[in-house]
């Protein structure tokens, strides 16, 4: 296993990933003062709205003018005149920005699996998205001008905490009691647990950037899983019953019927190896608007020069992950090369390895047929390439 680049000790505002891990996550909120030294790196309002304009990018225009809360989808070829009252959402800007991506990964001392999207708003002069709860951890960072954070200090769990104002396209909840307040400047960070009520209103315009976090519900996972489990063992099956007995009683539960379902549905096996692969491959999936850019056809000879010089780096848009002798990339599994496997283990983990590594790995026959097939699909690229995957 590859290690993490050092943690930043400001990150977590002085502690370290274990110790924040052990106290905050999923249990309390914690506010903390220049966590991110350099959040200008990130996209300003222009480059937002520049991304709400494309179709491949989630958007959301959350507005409040005269009182009334509206909402509408991106994509958005332009935005309100007015100097106050609305908010500009974008959805996954990790997926076309490389400042972005890089800031979501210093959060991965909790997993890749659990890492969400780095999603980010710019609002005008009392922008906000109201009172709410979220289901999942967030990290709200200040990346440009102010915003005044109220937020409730234990999560929400009472019907009465969890009620919705009627009538608005957006969830806002009906008693919203803040425990705590704070004006974030640029670089001060406001983590919150699930389900924490929190409220945030720009002083001027700003803009805040969230990593938020997955984590699947069980219902979801043990749908997907049955489902795939079922399909394997019946692909396209049908209950037949020729030479049947005629029902005597036809409004009862045809025995014959069910004594095959039950039969049927008992004969669903399978492993932990099964579940890993299902768990692989969901978690290496990308979301369902994502596509990948393959780069202009040139030769395997070509690649294997560039990359042997300058190293081999994931698509922003591509999550690779690994267990044992097994990985698992874009939601497709692979038997991870013998000769190399601890080189893959570094490119999931790390996203790039440099020119040795990438050299080496070009060496062995499998691991070179797999890269070269990633590349065709934009799924890697030559390490310092631009990221629309012409390299
Ligand atoms: C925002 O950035 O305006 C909303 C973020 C949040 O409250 O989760
Ligand atoms: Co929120």
């Amino acid at each position: 296993m590859s290690r993490s680049p050092a943690h930043d000790p400001h990150l977590l505002g002085g502690l370290s990933p274990a110790a924040f891990l052990a106290t905050y996550w999923q249990r309390k909120p914690l506010l903390i003062r220049a966590a991110v030294s350099d959040p200008s790196a990130l996209p300003d309002g222009a480059a937002l709205a520049e991304l709400a304009s494309r179709d491949d990018v989630e958007s959301r225009l959350v507005t409040a003018f005269d009182g009334r809360w509206a909402m509408e989808h991106g994509p958005f070829d332009r935005l309100p005149r007015r100097k106050r009252d609305w908010t500009l959402l974008v959805q996954g800007v990790n997926l076309h920005d490389r400042a972005a991506d890089a800031l979501m990964r210093r959060f991965d001392f909790v997993s890749t699996m659990r890492l969400d999207d780095l999603m980010m708003s710019y609002a005008t002069e009392g922008g906000g998205v109201g009172p709410h709860l979220d289901s999942y951890d967030v990290f709200l960072l200040q990346v440009e001008g102010r915003r005044r954070w109220r937020w409730r200090d234990r999560r929400s769990t009472s019907t009465r905490d969890r009620m919705l104002v009627d009538d608005v396209p957006l969830k806002l909840l009906k008693h919203f009691e803040a425990t705590d307040e704070a004006v974030l400047e640029p670089g001060d960070m406001l983590y919150l647990p699930p389900s924490c009520a929190h409220e945030g209103t720009a002083i001027g315009a700003c803009t805040t950037a969230s990593i938020g976090f997955r984590a699947p519900s069980w219902n979801a996972m043990s749908q997907e899983f049955l489902f795939t489990m079922a399909e394997r063992s019946w692909p396209d099956g049908r209950h037949v019953d020729a030479g049947r007995a005629p029902s005597r009683s036809p409004g009862a539960i045809d025995p014959c019927m069910l004594a095959a379902i039950e039969q049927r549905l008992a004969a669903i096996r399978w492993t932990t190896r099964d579940i890993e692969s299902f768990v692989g491959r969901h978690f290496s999936e990308p979301k369902a608007h994502v596509t990948f850019d393959p780069p202009p056809p040139r030769s395997m000879g070509a690649f294997i020069q560039r990359a042997s010089k300058h190293g081999l780096a994931l698509d922003l848009r591509a999550t690779l992950l690994h267990r044992g002798r097994n990985g698992y990339i874009v939601g497709e599994a692979f038997a991870l090369p013998t000769a190399c496997r601890a080189a893959f283990r570094l490119l999931a983990d790390r996203r790039r390895v440099d020119a040795s590594t990438a050299t080496s790995m070009l060496e062995d026959p499998q691991a070179r047929a797999l890269l070269h097939t990633w590349w065709s699909d934009g799924w890697i690229h030559v390490a310092g390439g631009p990221i629309d995957g012409s390299s």
